[in-house]
């Protein structure tokens, strides 16, 4: 039996239990923190002084005083493929993928073109503490297979799948509800619970599926109720009123997908803007989840997400990029924007409320939080050290912030990339900032 290697970890350390906006002692901090880490899951994490001692004296410990360890950001809804398109200007969503989406993706029909996409897209997610995605791949099951033999390499926990479309979309990318359920069953079989890899069934959204594939994408994840799903569902106007043409019969286009039965826990609907009442509360009553994705919300124009609504009726939440309409693949620049398309609604999040919904808030949404999102014990280990200093302007307004909360406020306005000193997915060391 090999003996158990305890790693310990010193700084500023931030987890959650709870919400912050529902609780009133919902996160632990520790000023001067320790994080003891076994076999790539957490043993303890509290004051350096009161755990030292519990410590045999020739544990390596990693000293990051003056930095914050939280843990890792989760982007709960992202396009990988969509890596080398980001920021490509188009009036709105349904020209924005004619000219940009459906041909950039046609590349992933090449298995060593999804390969190279996949390695540049965990780099870049790892450089901005992002330690686990909910990631859509392409129509072709190869994209699928490139990004896990990727993700697995790294030892990363990881969510992704292959996109079902089989109408209004063009032909080099379609599906049919047969061959689509078929791939996606193999695919679920080879890597869903392989190692850190979970499957997400992944119809792309209402328009681009005929009511025969929105069946029996349906019937899928009823089949695999331990799987994932994600979609997008309200994003934009114009789509809306097509959804409301394709599917006459439906009350709204969540109703959509909950007539087939695709509202259910580890059921991630990006964006969500446009529901109503009635939408939210089967998003809260099905144990779903909405993925806010301000970034592109703004930079296609689609529309602000109503936090306080989505509050109001229990919803389940948490931030994402969706790059490549997402304009940064940072959580930090993400809650950036969260937090100006909440003022924009006339609500406000504090800082510890993002940070909460990029760890054990996004864990919660996905139904993960027995294993990701914060620091309790038997957690896998999957963290981040924030740098305060990472900028001069950074280093400037924190050397006088007062609290906590106007430290994590400056790190989510000012930061990005450059302020993740170093990333770790269960106890390893997978990035270091080249100072
Ligand atoms: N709706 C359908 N497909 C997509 C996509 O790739 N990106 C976004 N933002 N919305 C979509
Ligand atoms: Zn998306």
């Amino acid at each position: 039996m090999t003996a158990t290697t305890l790693q310990a970890y010193r700084a500023g350390l931030l987890h959650f239990h709870a919400d912050p906006a529902f609780a009133e002692h919902a996160h632990a901090w520790h000023e001067d923190g320790l994080l003891i880490v076994a076999d790539g899951k957490v043993v303890a994490a509290g004051d350096y002084a009161q755990l030292v001692g519990t410590l045999p004296p020739d544990t390596p410990a990693a000293d990051y005083r003056g930095k914050v360890i939280t843990p890792g950001f989760i982007d709960v809804h992202v396009h990988y493929p969509q890596t080398d398109m980001i920021a490509s200007p188009a009036p709105g969503l349904l020209p924005w993928l004619e000219q940009y989406t459906f041909p950039t993706e046609r590349a992933f029909a090449d298995p060593s073109h999804a390969a190279g996409v996949a390695e540049f897209f965990l780099d870049e997610l790892l450089r901005c503490g992002t330690t686990t995605a909910m990631v859509y791949c392409t129509v072709h099951p190869q994209s699928v297979d490139a990004f896990f033999t990727a993700s697995e390499a790294r030892g990363l926990r990881m969510i992704a799948g292959k996109v079902l479309m089989d109408r209004n979309c063009p032909d080099f990318l379609r599906d049919t509800a047969e061959s689509g359920a078929r791939e996606t069953e193999e695919l679920i079989r080879r890597w869903h619970r392989h190692e850190r890899s979970l499957y997400a069934i992944t119809p792309r959204f209402a328009p681009t599926s005929t009511e025969a594939q929105m069946a029996v994408t349906g019937e899928l994840a009823n089949a695999y109720p331990d799987t994932f799903l994600q979609t997008h569902v309200s994003e934009n106007e114009a789509e809306c009123g097509w959804v409301k043409t394709l599917y006459p019969q439906a009350r709204s286009y969540l109703d959509v997908y909950d007539r087939y039965g695709m509202l259910r826990p580890r059921a991630v609907f990006g964006h969500c803007i446009w529901l109503d009442g009635e939408d939210r509360a089967r998003m809260a009553a099905t144990g779903s989840a909405a993925a806010v994705c301000p970034t592109s919300n703004l930079f296609l124009g689609s529309g602000l997400f109503d936090f306080e609504k989505a509050d109001q009726a229990g919803m389940r939440m948490a931030l994402a990029t969706d790059v490549g309409a997402g304009t940064s693949f940072s959580m930090l620049q993400t809650m950036n924007e969260a937090y100006k398309v909440a003022r924009l609604k006339g609500s406000y999040l504090p800082a510890l409320r993002m940070f909460y919904l990029s760890t054990l808030g996004a864990a919660r949404s996905l139904h993960l939080d027995d294993t990701i999102g914060s620091f309790a014990a038997g957690r896998e280990a999957d963290f981040i050290v924030l740098d305060p200093q990472a900028t001069p302007l950074l280093a400037r307004r924190t050397a006088n912030s007062d609290s906590l909360e106007e430290l994590l406020f400056a790190l989510a306005l000012l930061g990005d990339d450059r302020a993740v000193a170093a990333t770790y997915s269960a106890g390893r060391l997978v990035h270091e900032r080249r100072d």
